[in-house]
This record gives C-alpha cells, sequence and structure tokens, in this order.
C-alpha cells in the first residue's frame, strides 16, 4: 500500500530547502502583503483519507480556482456543448492578455482565462438572482465547509484595481458576449476570485472530479471539466504540466493548485509565490514531485 503520508513529508523536506520561491502576486494589492513563506499540501485518496504538510488548513485566496467552480455551475445548467460563447482551446497567451480577444472577435479561447471566467460569470446572472451567495453556497457543499466565505480585502482590493478585467469586460460587452451589466458580471467575478479556503477545503471540494462527476454532475462533464483543466488550466503553463506533472490541474495566482488523478486521489498546494505564468512556482514543484514519487499519471 502507498505511504502517501510519506511521500508528502519527503515533498515538504526538498521544498523546504528550496530558496527560490517566485514573487506574489503585486498586481492585486491586498495580495503583495502575503508571505513567501508559506507552504501547505493535502493529498486526499479516493476512498477519503485525507494526507497533508506545512500550512495545509490555513486560508488564502483561492483567485482563478473559483474558475473551475463556476465552470461547474454553468455545466450544471447547460449542456455541455452548449456554452457556445467561449471556446475550450489552449490560449498559449497569458491569462489576463486582450490581444487574442480582438483576433477573435471577442469570443475567449476557454473558461480558465480571466475574460473566459468573465464570460462564465456572466452566464451566472441568467442561472441565479444572487450569484455570488450561490456560488458560495456551492463551495460550502461540495468543500464540507460552512465556514467559507469572501476576503473582503481582496474583493476590494480587486474591485478598485481590476482595470485590465474591466476593459476585458467591456471589450466582450462591445462584441455582445456580455448579456448582462459589466459592473455587476465584474463584481461577481472579483467576489468568487476573493473566496478564501485552505488546501484541505480545496482536496474535499473536487472529490467529485475523481469520482466521475458522483452526486454533483454528469460522468461526461466531469470528464470534459477534466479535460480542459489538463488543456487550460495553468494557462501558458498547460504544456509543461501535461508534460511534467501528467494529471489536470488549475491554479490561481494566491499561489494554491488543485490537481484531480480521476479514480484515485485529489490534492491541493499552497505556495504564494508564482512563476511568469502566474503559478504557484513551489506548488508546481511540489506536484512534480508528488506524481514523480507516486508514479501516477492519467497517462
Ligand atoms: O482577475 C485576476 O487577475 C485574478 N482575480 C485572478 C487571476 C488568477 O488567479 C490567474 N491565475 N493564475
Amino acid at each position: 500500500m502507498t505511504d502517501y503520508q510519506k511521500v508528502l513529508d519527503s515533498i515538504y523536506e526538498d521544498v523546504n530547502k528550496d530558496k527560490i520561491r517566485g514573487d506574489v502576486a503585486n498586481y492585486i494589492p491586498a495580495l503583495s502583503k502575503v508571505s513567501l513563506e508559506h507552504f501547505g499540501m493535502t493529498l486526499r485518496t479516493s476512498d477519503g483519507k485525507e494526507y497533508a504538510v506545512g500550512e495545509s488548513d490555513q486560508n488564502f485566496s483561492i483567485q482563478s480556482i473559483s474558475k473551475l467552480f463556476i465552470l461547474t455551475m454553468v455545466m450544471m445548467h447547460t449542456d455541455s456543448d452548449r456554452w457556445d460563447r467561449v471556446g475550450r482551446e489552449p490560449s498559449g497567451n497569458s491569462f489576463n492578455s486582450l490581444v487574442q480577444l480582438e483576433q477573435e472577435n471577442g469570443k475567449p479561447r476557454n473558461p480558465f482565462i480571466n475574460a473566459g471566467a468573465i464570460v462564465m460569470t456572466d452566464y451566472l446572472h441568467d442561472f441565479y438572482k444572487r450569484p455570488g451567495e450561490s456560488i458560495l453556497e456551492f463551495v460550502r457543499k461540495i468543500s464540507q465547509n460552512n465556514t467559507i466565505g469572501v476576503n473582503r480585502d481582496v474583493f476590494e482590493s480587486e474591485k478598485a484595481t481590476g482595470h485590465r478585467n474591466y476593459a476585458l469586460g467591456h471589450f466582450m460587452k462591445s462584441y455582445e458576449n456580455i448579456n448582462h451589466d459589466v459592473i455587476k458580471v465584474l463584481e461577481t467575478y472579483f467576489f468568487h476570485c476573493s473566496i478564501e479556503m485552505s488546501c484541505d477545503d480545496l482536496a474535499r471540494s473536487v472529490d467529485y472530479l475523481v469520482h466521475s462527476g458522483k452526486n454533483i454532475i454528469e460522468k461526461s462533464k466531469a470528464r470534459r471539466i477534466n479535460a480542459l483543466m489538463l488543456t487550460c488550466g495553468p494557462y501558458d503553463d498547460a504544456g509543461e504540466f501535461a508534460f511534467r506533472i501528467g494529471i489536470p490541474t488549475k491554479s490561481g495566482v494566491g499561489g494554491g493548485i488543485v490537481g484531480v488523478c480521476p479514480g484515485e486521489y485529489s490534492v491541493a498546494v499552497w505556495s504564494p509565490g508564482l512563476n511568469k505564468a502566474g503559478n504557484s512556482l513551489l506548488g508546481t514543484k511540489a506536484l512534480r514531485m508528488l506524481t514523480n514519487r507516486l508514479d501516477s499519471s492519467i497517462f
């Protein structure tokens, strides 16, 4: 039997020796204050056993990991092929790029880049009267933690400084790819980016993707969400992640990454220092060590 705790302990020992920790996301003022020293990791097996190291129960800003939950919620309401205002291709560009969006007439490449997640958030305004509350309710349900909430500092910080996201929103509105009021949609977008969770919460929250959708979403949709995580989850690092890590993942500029090995385990890691693509530097290294040491990959 695999000794998961031993594998996590060995990773923890190795990352603690690492002096190169990347940079915090300083374009969001409230996130620029977070210390680079944090590290936590949780692995949850398909039969519900949890193994953890470091600050696995410490809350942090989930940022773009929320895009995974938004996508799931939209897919709960639509046929998997019916959300046609967003593509399903890796962007090969940074997560907040404007260039590609103009070339492609306001249709974002995928639901995980900012533009794509803003359109997905717009869809949620069709389905829910109070989308922010419905998102929180959903996240609390899947992570089995009713205390999950939003960090108000981060929320206000993004609302006050997220000019690039406002630009993306207005730009897409000019192509009629946003149906609701841009400012309201952006407010919901910043709200879900500002949700705080721990590695323990996150590992639990994606259990439905380990179990073919479980009682959350149909099997075919869960499969497609995993496919999108693999091809688009870590943005312009997606090829490198598939090559070196080999499981579907989704990252956020708060330094968190969740990963799913269907049928086997889910994993969440947190270290706030980022690489150039906006993915946690040590988190990425830790996931590489994990799948190598477990000899685990979807391939
Ligand atoms: O909108 C933003 O830029 C952030 N709230 C989220 C970006 C993000 O997490 C990208 N992930 N690596």
